[in-house]
């Protein structure tokens, strides 16, 4: 008995347990690192815990009161390059009992073969056993979406990137592009629009969203090419257009188009684009200005939207930009039962627009806090952007370096040198190029001048821009860098 004033006072969210506190409408949010070190998808499961995928190809999961981390597999054979790798995951517990696992990667199936495929494990112990390949496809070159989720009916829903083969989309023949729905067997189900065929729904880029909300409505985000990134409600045999309409059927092509084939427009259409990846419907719950809203996980606009739906969820009615920059880039988002948000951070991929702090990648949580004191609270929504999508890297690097070696990094022919594949940008030895940019040699001015965590934005920005091969670089080693230079310079 004298346990329970204890136990209610442990479990009201202090405000001093977090790391920073916003502000947004009514509601305060306060937020945690749950984990760091990892990367792409998140999803609640069964269990109580935090499911996760690594790109590398580790699915594990976090206790998220004790912040134990039990890893269950690693895909010996994924296939990570770029945007390829362990993508999405879903959790379903069977009416017989069974632990599900569902996850979406690419494959070396072969030395010279990579394909894409859905995976069911099912979960005993620790440990998942009995793999059961659901479909494979090609991976092509890029663009591989993909986010597996489970329908409340009990059918596995997977949506796929067109491989960046544009005529993927619109070709019902293909797997790529599309809305697909199984039998949590693989089997197809007898209700698809064409019998023995997985496709649901066509015309699809890149998605890397999908989510049901509380009424059974399924919605999808998708990566628009230069323009018009979607948030679509997916319907069975829609089609969304690509690449024939980009967004609202509006272009002239696109009337002509959609006058042939029945095209359905997205709820929303960004341009300038966010880069929209993880979704997540989020009901009723005590975050109450998220209630009855889509939220989105942007990696190049690196916010947090939310998107408030309409009573019938058929239409976005505002959309609010969260926390821009304040974490980088964002994968992934998904809603405990009690209300949490979990978000996870993808600074540590390949795209130049990324830049890791040393806890990176990492998983971090927002909670309701009703309590307040004399902390800080910061607003959530800063700008009211869609315009403000620059990473701090290319705006640093646009600033300061394009003026000689041009915005695509291509220079001028014997004046100033390109920094594509260039020897100082790709190279594992950094302390050249932070040498040279600190000091500066010939035309090219010393940087000095600028903090040491813009020198390190900027200088990881061009060497994973322009040096595939190139590793990211910390504030740390522009200091060390810059004491050495000073030590050097007073010995000598
Ligand atoms: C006023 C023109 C100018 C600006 C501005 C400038 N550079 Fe340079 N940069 C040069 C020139 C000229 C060289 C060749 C220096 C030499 O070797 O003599 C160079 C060389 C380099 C190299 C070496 C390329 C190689 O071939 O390995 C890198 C890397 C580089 N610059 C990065 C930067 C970065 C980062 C910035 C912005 C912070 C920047 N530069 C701004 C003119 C410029």
């Amino acid at each position: 008995m004298s346990l329970l004033p204890f136990y209610l006072a442990c479990e009201k969210p202090k405000i001093n347990e977090f790391e920073t506190v916003y502000s947004f409408g009514e509601s305060i949010l306060g937020i945690t690192t749950v984990a760091d070190g990892l990367d792409w998808d998140i999803v609640w499961g069964p269990d109580g815990n935090l499911w996760f995928t690594e790109q590398a190809g580790r699915i594990s999961s976090l206790n998220v009161s004790t912040n134990e981390i039990t890893q269950h597999l690693v895909l010996e054979d994924t296939y990570r390059m770029r945007t390829s790798g362990l993508l999405g995951i879903a959790l379903h517990v069977s009416n017989e009992g069974q632990f599900f696992v569902f996850v979406a990667y690419t494959a070396k199936k072969d030395e010279e073969t990579r394909v894409s495929r859905v995976m069911r494990y099912t979960k005993k112990g620790d440990s998942l056993d009995d793999p059961h390949l659901i479909l494979e496809y090609p991976a092509w070159s890029g663009h591989f979406g993909a986010r597996v989720v489970v329908s409340p009916d009990g059918k596995l829903l997977v949506a796929t990137g067109d491989g960046a083969q544009h005529e993927n989309a619109q070709n019902w023949q293909s797997p790529n592009g599309k809305i697909l729905r199984f039998n949590l067997d693989g089997t197809i189900p007898d209700d698809n629009p064409e019998l023995g065929s997985p496709v649901w729904a066509s015309g699809l880029r890149n998605p890397q969203g999908l989510d049901y909300s509380d009424k059974g409505i399924l919605y999808v985000s998708d990566h628009g090419d230069a323009t018009d990134d979607e948030v679509n409600l997916i319907g069975r045999q829609g089609n969304y257009g690509w690449p024939n309409v980009e967004g609202f059927i509006d272009r002239e092509d696109e009337i002509d188009f959609a006058s042939e084939k029945r095209i359905t427009e997205p709820l929303v259409a960004w341009t300038p684009t966010i880069a929209p990846a993880g979704i997540a419907f989020y009901g009723s719950g005590p975050i109450s200005v998220f209630n009855n809203s889509l939220l989105l996980a942007t990696l190049k606009g690196s916010s947090l939207r939310v998107l408030k739906l309409n009573a019938l969820g058929n239409e976005v009615v505002a959309d609010s930009v969260l926390f821009t920059q304040a974490f980088g880039r964002l994968r992934s988002v998904c809603v405990a039962p009690n209300g949490d948000v979990y978000v996870g951070t993808s600074n540590r991929d390949w795209n130049p627009f990324g830049f890791a702090k040393e806890n990176d990648d990492r998983i971090i949580r927002i909670s309701h806090v009703d309590r307040l004191d004399d902390r800080t609270i910061k607003p959530a929504v800063t700008i009211n952007s869609s315009d403000d999508v620059v990473s701090r890297g290319e705006s640093l690097y646009l600033d300061y370096c394009s003026s000689c070696h041009k915005p695509n990094g291509t220079g001028v022919e014997n004046i100033f040198p390109s920094l594509l594949k260039a020897p100082l940008v790709n190279s594992p030895d950094k302390i050249s190029l932070i040498d040279l940019v600190l000091k500066g040699k010939g035309e090219m001015p010393s940087f000095g001048f600028l903090s040491n965590e813009d020198l390190a934005i900027v200088m990881t920005y061009i060497r994973k821009r322009f040096g595939p091969q190139a590793s990211p670089l910390t504030e740390n080693e522009v200091q060390h860098q810059r004491q050495n230079a000073s030590t050097s310079h007073i010995e000598n």
